[in-house]
Formats: structure tokens, sequence, C-alpha cells
């Protein structure tokens, strides 16, 4: 059978890394493709950087958008990241000129998915992005296809491995964020901007792409409440160790009653959850189906090996001839699900409070708990310098608004220093 011709954007981390796996496992994956896959013509900023991958033999492009339209390319593998410019443009015309689309792109995909989907659907064309999520982790492929029969409720997980790896340093060096920050940065962990990932953008683009999967909804990156880590102190971390969590960067959807919850947050995870077990740059999801009951799907989320294994699973998709809709049901048929509000979720919650250290303070806490109609579980108070006092409480299970009014209430006092700390406790 014909070689599959392939046409790479970005010669970075992942494209490096398609090059280097389709040379070396080249047998390997012809064999279980039907078919060679071959690299035929790639396109990059820079001509002269050595990749560390051979190029010989392969076209080079200056215009990436050029790959859309080459004889000689019958997959375009688009690898140069943005949500819009050159990416984008790459990806509608590659569409437009009915060749199938590969992306890892999860920004792009959070905000043009649809549009390109519908291109896709339109043409007949396969549009698949694996590694957009979760990296080497299969888990598109684990909810397209393994989960297929089942009525999800819930998706959630770990989807940033600088935020795991930042959170899990600080927690097993004792220290502070903006330190380990510094140091991930100067050992390539971490991005010289990283705000995408510490803000929680990132995770929340990868959770838009999941949802609409597991939900068979429409697209709603806009939809996604986004909370990062830059405010977890390290006195979080261990409070929370104390009480037997872990504070993870957790990316929760869930779909109930005809509405849509998103969000991204730093939570309080049991120790013994398949998540909290989840350290350092790796990745995790969970997929809660009503068949399959809980599926856990854990591994590399990010770096050039993974990444690259995912685009190529892809192609070998690709190479047998699989087309379906990118979202599996199509885009007309995908639900524009509305926003479940915050407020009226219920759950347990962790709270920080730095107070004046003297008599009267706790009974005025636990008043304005009280009066809002939040029970306490367990509470803690701890000298610290000075004549502060740390107070941490875990709530019963409360009404989240009830807990906010509760917490606002507290901040008001003058005998509460700062502004107290919040965070949801993982209770599934
Ligand atoms: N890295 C990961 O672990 C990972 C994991 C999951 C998903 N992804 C996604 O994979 C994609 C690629 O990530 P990456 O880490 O490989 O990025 P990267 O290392 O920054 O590489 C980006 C590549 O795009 C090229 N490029 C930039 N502008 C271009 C243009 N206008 N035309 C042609 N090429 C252009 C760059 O060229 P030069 O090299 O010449 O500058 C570079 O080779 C992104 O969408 C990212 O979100 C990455």
């Amino acid at each position: 059978m014909n070689a599959l011709r392939i046409g790479i954007a970005g010669l970075g981390n992942v494209g490096a890394g398609v090059v280097k796996i389709l040379s070396q496992n080249a047998e390997l994956v012809a064999k279980r493709a039907g078919r060679p896959i071959v690299v035929t013509a790639v396109s990059a900023r820079d001509r002269s950087r050595d990749r560390g991958v051979s190029l010989d033999g392969i076209a080079w492009v200056d215009d990436a958008a050029e790959l859309a339209t080459r004889d000689d390319v019958d997959v375009v593998v688009e690898l140069i990241g943005g949500s819009d410019g050159p990416a984008l443009t790459l990806a509608r015309r590659t569409l437009k000129a009915g060749k199938p689309l590969v992306t890892a792109n999860k920004a792009m995909l959070a905000h043009h998915g649809l549009e390109l989907a519908e291109a896709a659907e339109t043409a007949g064309l396969p549009l698949k992005y694996e590694a957009a999520v979760a990296g080497g982790i299969p888990v598109i492929k684990g909810l397209a296809e393994g989960a297929a029969a089942n009525r999800i409720a819930r998706v959630y997980g770990l989807m940033n491995g600088t935020c795991n790896y930042i959170l899990s340093r600080m927690e097993a060096e004792g220290l502070g964020f903006a330190e380990v920050l510094a140091d991930a940065q100067a050992l390539g962990f971490a991005e010289a901007d990283p705000s995408f990932d510490i803000d929680g953008i990132d995770t929340a683009h990868k959770l838009s792409i999941l949802a609409a999967l597991a939900f068979g909804a429409r697209i709603d990156f806009a939809g996604v409440a986004c909370h990062g880590i830059r405010n977890v102190a390290a006195a979080d971390i261990a409070q929370a160790a104390a009480l037997g969590f872990r504070i993870k960067l957790v990316g929760l959807a869930e779909a109930e009653d005809g509405q849509l919850f998103q969000r991204v947050h730093p939570a309080l995870v049991p120790i013994d959850h398949p998540i909290a077990t989840t350290m350092g740059s790796l990745n995790a999801v969970v997929v809660e189906g009503d068949f399959v009951g809980r599926l856990f799907f854990q591994g590399r989320g990010a770096g050039e090996g993974p990444t690259a294994s995912a685009v190529v699973a892809d192609l070998v998709d690709i190479a047998r001839g699989d087309v379906r809709p990118p979202f599996v049901m199509p885009v007309a048929d995908l639900a524009a699900l509305p926003r479940a509000p915050a407020a009226d979720r219920r759950g347990r919650y962790y709270l920080r409070l730095s107070v004046a250290d003297r008599a009267g303070v706790l009974a005025e806490l636990t008043a304005a708990l009280r009066d809002c109609g939040v029970s306490i579980e367990s509470l803690v108070q701890r000298g610290t310098s000075g004549s502060d006092a740390m107070v941490v409480m875990v709530t019963h299970e409360a009404r989240e608004a009830d807990v906010l009014e509760s917490l606002a209430r507290m901040a008001a006092s003058p005998a509460v220093a700062g502004q107290p700390v919040m965070m949801h406790i993982l209770d599934f």
C-alpha cells in the first residue's frame, strides 16, 4: 500500500519527537498502520537550528500554510501552538484543501475546536488531537472509544505537569511557591512565562475539550471558572497533609440536570485517592461512567516522547482509514449546555485564617459560620509568630454560597488579618 505522507509544521519538542518516532519505529508503525508513514515536508521558523533529528530527504517549507496544498503531503500535523495565528491558518487551510489534520494544540481547540470539527465533518476528514489533552495518555481515545457506551457524569484530573511538579516539590521540600517556580524555570520544568500553566488556563483548555467529549456538549472554554496555584502557600500544603490530604490543581467537569459545571482550582485530595498519588510532572484523568464505573488514566502528560507518541497514534488511525466526527458525535448534535451555577454546589471546605491571638476570636469565627448555616467538622488553632494565630477548619458538607458568605463575614472582622483561604475538598 502507498505510504502515508506527512507534513509537519513546528519542529520543537513535539515536532522533532514525531520525526524521531517515525524514523526509529518506522517498521513497527508501518505494520500497525498497514502502510509506511513517512515525513515528506516540514516547516519551522529557523531553518539552521539543529533539531537533533535527521531531516535528510525531507522538504523544508518556510511558510507553514503551504503544507496544506503541497502535492507530496497527505496529512498535516500542526505542532506550532497558539490558539490563533499561523496554527489556526494552517488548520483551516488543511481542512479546506481536503486533508486530514492532526494537532496537539489544546489552546486552538478550546477556542476554535467546533469550527474546525465542523469543517472536518463537512469534508468527511479526520481531525485528531490525542496529544492535546494529557500528552501521552490516551484519554481522548479512552473517552471517545473505550467509554462510548456510558453516560458520563464527571471527568476530572490533573492535566498540567508543571503545576503538579511545583505542588509536589512544595510538599516534599517544604518550600514556598515562588522559590519552587523559580527553580522549575531554571530546570526547564516551567516556561519563562508560566502564567498559562500556573493560572490554570492550560488545564481549562484541556478540560473544556474533555467535557465536550464526555458529555456530548459544545466546547465552552469561557465557561470554565479558573483558579491557579499562585496563592497556594506552604502553610496550606502542610496543614492539608496533617489532615490527610494533598493539594492538587484539579480540573473538574460535571454534567447534571442538563447543565454543565467546569472549574479548575486547587483542591484538597484525600491522600489515598488515585490522583493524590500522581506526583511530579505526571498527569491523571478520572472518568466516571454509569456502566464502567471509575476509569483512571495516569501517565506522562507532556514532553517530547509521550506527546509525540500520541501524535503518531493519531497518524496510525488515519493511515488505517479511521474517520469519525472529531467530538464523537456530529457538531450539530452537541448540546449547548447552560452553565451550572457554583453557588448551590455542596461539598466540604478547607478554611485557613490568620487571627489575633486573643480571647473571643474563635467564638466570633464560629458564630459567622453558624449564622450562615455552615458547621465545622474539625478546627485547629496554632500559635504563630507574635500576636497572631493560625486557625484551620474543615467544614461539614455545606452550600458553596454559604461558605463564601461566612468567609466574607470573617474577613470583615478586625480580628482577622489578611485574606482568609478557602479550598474545596475532593470527596469523590
Ligand atoms: N511540549 C509538550 O510537552 C506538549 C504537550 C502537549 C501538547 N503540546 C502542544 O504541542 C504544540 C507544540 O508544542 P512544543 O512544545 O513542541 O512547542 P515548541 O517547542 O515551542 O515548538 C514550536 C515550533 O513551532 C515552530 N514555529 C513557530 N512559529 C512558526 C511559524 N509561524 N511557522 C512554522 N513554524 C513555527 C517553532 O519553530 P523554531 O523551532 O524554528 O522556533 C518550533 O519549532 C503546542 O500546541 C503545545 O501546546 C506540547
